[in-house]
């Protein structure tokens, strides 16, 4: 198993394939393998970096608040650890989040900018109190309630398909600790969109057209603020877009990863 240590804390991390590097953050609450078949179609052609974020997989949680800078800080150690200056850095949703957090702590590192099924704002207070509910709740009585409140939103062909199911059952290997120390991370997220203005490099912004969590409307936001950014809205997905239409994903990351070459490193 492939291990990093930072600050005291082993992350677990996937490290495939060869060619530019790709690195990848996953959505809350799930782990890295939510990129398999990313990996699994891609990895002839890039190098596929995949943590498991602090308190999630294979990884484990630190103390305090899984913030998104920490996140971000986890991911700019891991690159250092493999002796990489660039990656292009991706994210879904919360991996979406963490992808903006390394794009302000180092815009430099970044070589492109995936930005999948996520958003450039902040929570107002209404979310950030939503946020602590289901910490406090997933603390005092488990998971459980957050899957079955999650579920439907997360994939569009509803919670009894096998998508859905595997989603389940990645969410129910979280810890209720590692479930509320990210809601609380996810709740301290500043805006990014000033941020994202600023940001020059190239962007590819994905989601589902039926991504009920973060939907096209946050993701038009995001490629209106990047100049250049291309906007793929994905048919038949929800908010994991990449886990419910692997092959429409595959094809839009590939042509965008393949117009880097000659940009990126
Ligand atoms: C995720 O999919 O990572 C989360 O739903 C994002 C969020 O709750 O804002």
């Amino acid at each position: 198993m492939l291990t990093v240590t930072v600050d005291g804390v082993s992350l677990h991390y996937r490290d495939e394939g060869k060619g530019p590097p790709v690195l990848l953050l996953h959505a809350f609450p799930l782990n890295g393998s939510t990129f398999d078949k990313q990996v699994k179609a891609l990895s002839g052609r890039y190098r596929f970096i995949i943590p498991d974020i602090r308190g999630f997989g294979e990884s484990a949680r630190g103390d305090g608040p899984t913030e998104m800078s920490r996140i971000a800080r986890d991911a700019l150690s891991l690159l250092d650890a493999l002796n990489l200056d660039t990656a292009v850095v991706g994210g879904v949703s919360m991996g979406g989040y963490a992808a903006m957090a390394l794009l302000r702590e180092d815009a430099g590192r970044v070589s492109g900018l995936v930005l999948m099924d996520t958003q450039a704002t902040a929570d107002d207070a209404e979310g950030k109190a939503r946020r602590e509910a289901s910490a406090t709740q997933a603390l005092e009585v488990g998971v459980e309630p957050i899957i079955q409140a999650m579920l439907p939103k997360m994939v569009a062909t509803g919670p009894d398909s096998p998508v859905a199911q595997e989603v389940a059952a990645l969410m129910r290997a979280a810890s209720p600790a590692s479930v509320a120390a990210a809601l609380r991370g996810m709740a301290l997220r500043p805006d990014s969109k000033d941020m994202l203005a600023r940001y020059a490099g190239p962007a590819l912004v994905i989601v589902g057209e039926h991504d009920a969590i973060t939907p096209p409307a946050k993701a038009e936001e995001i490629a209106g603020l990047i100049s250049g950014a291309k906007l793929e809205i994905i048919p038949d997905a929800g908010h994991l877009a990449n886990q419910e239409q692997p092959d429409r994903v595959n094809a839009v990351l590939d042509a965008f990863l393949t117009s880097l070459q000659g940009h990126s490193d």
